[in-house]
């Protein structure tokens, strides 16, 4: 049996299972079997009440566990699905269970754009419930040994699909309300949704929802993380690294003074290639032993909005 199979056959009795996406690798369970679902917490620590993302194998699954209005969400079904991005809906509470939506009367749903995700999804024929494969608050994997370093003990079976090509999470969108609201940036942006909708997408002022478990602090690393612009990034590494362990995350190909002792994980490219390498940096440096990573800012644009407010999470205290 191969593990696509295998991976089928465990969902199908109950268990759960580490698998790629385009996105980040999730920690996956049958969507609709409850008790399955509960074991996802457990595994990853996360508290109980976070809603998780439902998985589906093609827009037409959507009526059977959401309900409308379809209008929003099929424009931008058709226009991003396959693809990164969830959609927010209320959802259809006889196929849902409470445990995926921490007891929500919405549903978070998307069709991801991996084979390997979505041979699982349509053999299996159901849906699948999955948050990022980490442990709760850390940095989200985007290869298989980083699944296999966080979770490798809990999971039976982690399937193999390479890095992540986004390395990001998906876009979330609400359509649950009045006006659509962006509840975390993504590879799709708040231009295109607004473009594809025709209308304006709000974002959270601090007042409007936010995405029930975005805590201000995610995706940390162990070492600390700051941020700075961009032309005092050396000249503030230079002074650091007298006093600790310093890394530095050079996204967008910053080179380093010849005197910086510390280490450096640098990208070279654009903004896409920051965030497919993003989550990879940041555990490079923690396992270099690095007490502080400083990592410049991504410019505002694209999926640099989704960079910077990954690794402005990173960089929040924590409790
Ligand atoms: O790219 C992704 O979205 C990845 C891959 C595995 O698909 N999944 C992912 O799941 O990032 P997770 O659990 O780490 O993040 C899901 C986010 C949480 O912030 C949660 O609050 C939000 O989705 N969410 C889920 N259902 C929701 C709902 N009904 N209302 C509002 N937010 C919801
Ligand atoms: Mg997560």
């Amino acid at each position: 049996m191969n593990d696509v199979d295998r991976a089928i056959r465990l969902l199908d009795d109950g268990e759960v299972v580490g698998l790629p996406t385009e996105t980040v690798y999730g920690l996956a369970a049958d969507g609709t079997q409850a008790a399955a679902v509960s074991k996802i917490f457990k595994i990853k620590g996360r508290p109980s009440g976070h809603p998780l993302i439902l998985h589906l194998g093609e827009a037409s699954w959507l009526p059977r566990y959401c309900a409308g209005p379809w209008e929003r969400a099929q424009r931008l079904a058709s226009q991003f699905w396959p693809g990164p991005l969830t959609l927010i809906l209320p959802r259809k509470a006889q196929t849902v269970p409470d445990e995926v939506t921490g007891g929500l009367d919405t549903v978070g749903v998307r069709v991801p754009d991996h084979p390997v995700a979505r041979e699982v999804i349509l053999g299996l024929g159901r849906p699948l419930a999955a948050p990022s494969a980490n442990r709760f608050g850390g940095v989200s994997p985007t290869t298989k040994e980083h699944v296999l370093a966080d979770l490798g003990q809990a999971v039976p079976l982690v399937l193999e699909g390479g890095p992540c090509r986004i390395g990001l999470e998906s876009t979330i969108v609400d359509l649950s309300r009045e006006s659509p609201y962006l509840l975390r940036p993504g590879a799709v942006s708040i231009v295109q949704l607004s473009e594809v909708l025709g209308e304006t997408v709000l974002t959270d002022d601090g007042k409007g929802p936010a995405a029930p478990g975005t805590l201000a602090s995610h995706y940390a690393p162990s070492a600390r993380v700051v941020l700075v612009d961009a032309d005092v990034l050396w000249p503030v590494a230079l002074r650091e690294a007298r006093g600790c362990r310093v890394g530095v995350l050079a996204l967008l190909g910053n080179e380093p003074p010849a005197d910086f002792e510390g280490e450096l994980y640098r990208v070279t490219g654009d903004l896409a290639q920051a965030a497919h390498e993003l989550y990879a940096g940041l555990r490079f440096l923690d396992e270099q032993g690095c007490e502080l990573i400083l990592s410049p800012f991504a410019q505002l644009e694209g999926i640099g909005v989704a960079i910077n407010d990954r690794l402005g999470r990173a960089a929040a205290p924590r409790s």
